[in-house]
């Protein structure tokens, strides 16, 4: 298998924008591309302004921040990530619409290229059979803040080579990332635990068990998380745990997985989180207060 010198991005949004990043700090050049320019706009703001940290913290030199800059570049235009060695996938999680863009790179693409999804919920196995490619396609799972989350679970799915799991372990690795191996079923080692506990906190919420301040200190203080689960949820995005609670209930059937009604009113109502500047606090205020959510 040739090495990998050339890595796509599909999404530009907070993962795609941090897997872009830590791809191209790590040596690859490294094309993002978005179906909109305000969209790639954002994606390169989050860069910059991450990049900026890791100097100001002194974890990066600026040497190394702007040769990692000139390494990347944004598109809107798909046939850009044609000449890729690797392309790694991080749109909305949506099977459809992630196979189509599949069925598309497949045409574009070396039949040598490795596709990636970064999905956290949907089966790695059903886009390796739309990829054209199901020997050299994997499960990449990222983790957010992605520069500074030291994980990566790599997915194999039934049809995946050895070799295409070999190949993106020492990819991982080369980007700086402990890789751990997961099979292939919805959330993987991390989400299979991680989105249950979410999905309680909000019922804790919903039930009046305690305040949203109070729920998340409790998590702090007392099991040492560095975030509450309320305020994680806000990190992470209500939209995106909705989707992911959804997608795992439908494969597992178990209620820990269904989605409770206050997360569906308040996706419904657009509080989406950080990204919407309101969630279970609002980000207008600095430091962020609990939003009266009427409970
Ligand atoms: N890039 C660069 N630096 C960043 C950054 C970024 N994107 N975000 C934060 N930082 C830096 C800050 O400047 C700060 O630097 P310092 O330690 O040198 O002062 C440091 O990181 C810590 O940041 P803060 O002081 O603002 O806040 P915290 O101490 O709370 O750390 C955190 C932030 C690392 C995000 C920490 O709160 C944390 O680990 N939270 C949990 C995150 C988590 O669980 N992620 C997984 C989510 S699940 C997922 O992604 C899977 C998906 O499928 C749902």
């Amino acid at each position: 298998m040739p090495p990998i010198t050339r890595v796509g991005v599909l999404g530009c949004g907070l993962m795609g924008s941090g897997i872009a990043q830590v791809a191209a700090t790590a040596g690859f050049a490294t094309v993002v591309r978005d179906v909109a320019e305000p969209l790639l706009e954002r994606g390169r703001a989050g860069i910059f302004q991450s990049l900026a940290k890791l100097v100001e913290k002194g974890k990066l030199d600026p040497a190394a921040r702007d040769a990692a800059l000139s390494r990347l570049s944004f598109t809107t235009d798909l046939s850009a990530l044609g000449d890729r060695d690797l392309v790694i996938e991080a749109v909305t999680e949506d099977l459809e619409l992630k196979n189509a863009l599949w069925r598309e790179l497949d045409g574009l693409c070396s039949p040598a290229a490795i596709f990636a999804s970064n999905t956290s919920s949907l089966a790695i196995a059903q886009m390796a059979a739309a990829s054209g490619r199901p020997d050299r396609f994997i499960g990449l799972h990222f983790f957010n803040p992605v520069p500074l989350m030291p994980l990566v679970e790599v997915v194999r799915a039934v049809t995946t080579s050895g070799e295409t799991l070999e190949t993106a372990l020492g990819f991982a690795r080369r980007l700086g990332k402990e890789p751990i191996v997961a099979r292939d079923r919805s959330g993987f080692i991390v989400n299979l635990l991680l989105v249950p506990y979410l999905l309680d906190a909000v019922r804790a919420l919903e039930r009046g068990v305690g305040s949203t301040a109070d729920i998340d200190r409790g998590m702090q203080l007392g099991c040492g998380h560095p975030m509450g689960p309320l305020a994680l949820l806000d990190f992470v995005g209500l939209d995106t745990t909705l989707r992911i609670g959804e997608i795992m209930f439908e494969e597992y059937r178990e209620p820990r997985y269904a989605p409770p009604p206050l997360l569906r009113r308040m996706v419904a109502a657009g509080l989406h989180g950080r990204k919407s500047g309101k969630g279970f606090y609002d980000y207008a205020s600095d430091p962020p207060t609990p939003l009266d959510l009427g409970l």
